[in-house]
């Protein structure tokens, strides 16, 4: 007999971190616009997620629309090596205004990840070139994450990152704890402390420090003070390392600012993009860094080895300058903010249930930390029930909604939250 479409979803096709043997039944999206998408038999809920912070304008935006009608008019795609396009120098143009002064050269890739496999790699060649190939090490932080590819989870945090399972293969890296103070504190002593003892024993082994800054996503939705980057620029000048910052998750005005790097008014000397340079249309990263890294990969005559199929593919390019358009004519920040208080009121409430741990906001990001790991399906049939998409991971209900998102959507998300995590306090029992 012939399989269903949900069959065939649940016998034959892989999904994120989940067994493919003992599948889910997956929710089937039919359409999506604004912040809804459509299920099966026209059920509409809100999205809370952004499709994994990459979706800020909304579903089906008329203007991320033609642009790449427009584009594919044109063509779809054309090979990036020995050509260049339109759109890959006006995205160039777009992202070299929005960062600051120093950046100079933009990578592009097909996917976070990969935007931090070349940024590994930039650093890597950049200490080779200079003759010092002894520093050819990370020096990351528990908690982070980077991507699964195995250059990104080898400085992803050493559990969550299953570096155990990976052991023989995942290059060795450094990891110093993750930063424990706090987003409004000025105070970071404590934490710089124990990534100098790092530096102080291994700095000649190691090529730069990864970090993402402000919010470290995946590895635990933890929010940190900015002064403690302003160190790391600090540690990383004295102890002779390049800082990478990994803004895949952050940049695009995710945490109030353009870039979360602003918060503290230093600049690493490689950027990775991603997610949001879309505004969650398709698949494109960049790696972005200054002059002295450029020239240091380049003084003995040679170039940077990396060069994807698919190399700043020309509707992503397309897609990605509508966004960033979008972002540039009409500022979101104030919008952001709103949201931001808005979480702040709305999901003060949880605090009182005994299984929430803590309850934290910044930007358009809100995160409810319960005591223990979420019953996934009990937490996903909640959400749906109550018109919502929310999807937690370990013990952590967060979300990120696109930045169009009105007052009583984002409170339908609010309260399907805390409805969510008072029944799963009752199904602990
Ligand atoms: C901070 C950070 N870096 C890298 C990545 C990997 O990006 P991608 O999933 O596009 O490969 C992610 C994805 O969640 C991320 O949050």
């Amino acid at each position: 007999m012939l399989k269903t479409d949900t069959q065939i979803d649940q016998t034959h096709i892989w999904h994120p971190y989940e067994s493919v043997l003992h599948p889910y039944k997956h929710p089937l999206v039919k359409s999506a616009k604004g912040v809804y998408l459509e299920l099966e038999e026209g059920k509409m809920v809100i999205d809370g997620m952004s499709s994994w912070w990459s979706v800020i304008h909304g579903y089906n935006h008329p203007r991320l629309n033609e642009a790449l009608r427009n584009q594919m008019e044109k063509m779809s795609h054309v090979m990036f090596g020995g050509l260049t396009h339109e759109s890959a120098i006006e995205l160039t143009k777009k992202l070299l205004t929005l960062l600051d002064d120093s950046f100079e050269y933009v990578f592009f890739a097909d996917s976070g990840s990969v935007s931090v496999e070349v940024a590994l790699k930039m650093a890597l060649q950049y200490q080779v070139e200079r003759g010092k190939k002894e520093k050819s090490k990370f020096l990351s932080f528990e908690r982070g994450y980077h991507g699964d590819t195995f250059g990104a989870m080898s400085v992803c945090d050493p559990v969550t990152g299953m570096h155990s399972l990976f052991s023989d293969v995942l290059h060795k890296n450094f990891f110093a704890p993750a930063p424990k103070s706090e987003f409004t504190s000025n105070d970071a002593t404590k934490d710089l402390e124990a990534v100098e003892a790092i530096l102080q024993e291994h700095a000649n082994e190691i090529a730069a420090i990864i970090i993402e800054p402000v919010v470290q996503g995946a590895g635990g939705m933890r929010f940190y003070s900015p002064v403690f980057l302003q160190g790391l620029r600090e540690l990383a000048n004295r102890y002779d390392t390049l800082l990478i910052f990994d803004e895949i998750a952050t940049g695009f005005g995710r945490t109030g600012r353009m870039f979360a790097y602003e918060h503290a008014g230093v600049v690493p000397d490689i950027i990775t993009l991603g997610k949001a340079i879309t505004g969650g249309y398709m698949t494109l990263g960049a790696t972005v860094t200054n002059q002295k890294v450029a020239q240091m990969i380049e003084q003995n005559g040679n170039v940077l080895m990396h060069g994807p199929t698919f190399m700043a593919n020309p509707l992503a390019c397309s897609v990605a300058n509508a966004s960033l358009e979008l972002l540039m004519q009409n500022p979101p920040f104030a919008k952001i903010e709103k949201i931001q208080n808005q979480l702040k009121t709305e999901l003060a409430k949880c605090e009182a249930l005994p299984n929430v741990k803590e309850v934290r906001t910044l930007g358009a990001i809100g995160v409810v930390e319960l005591t223990h790991r979420v019953d996934m399906k009990t937490a996903t049939q909640s959400f749906l029930e109550n018109g919502v998409w929310v999807r937690p991971f370990m013990n952590l209900i967060y979300i990120m909604p696109p930045f169009i998102i009105e007052e009583e959507e984002l409170r339908a998300l609010t309260d399907a939250i805390y409805k969510t995590a008072k029944l799963l306090q009752k199904s602990l029992k």
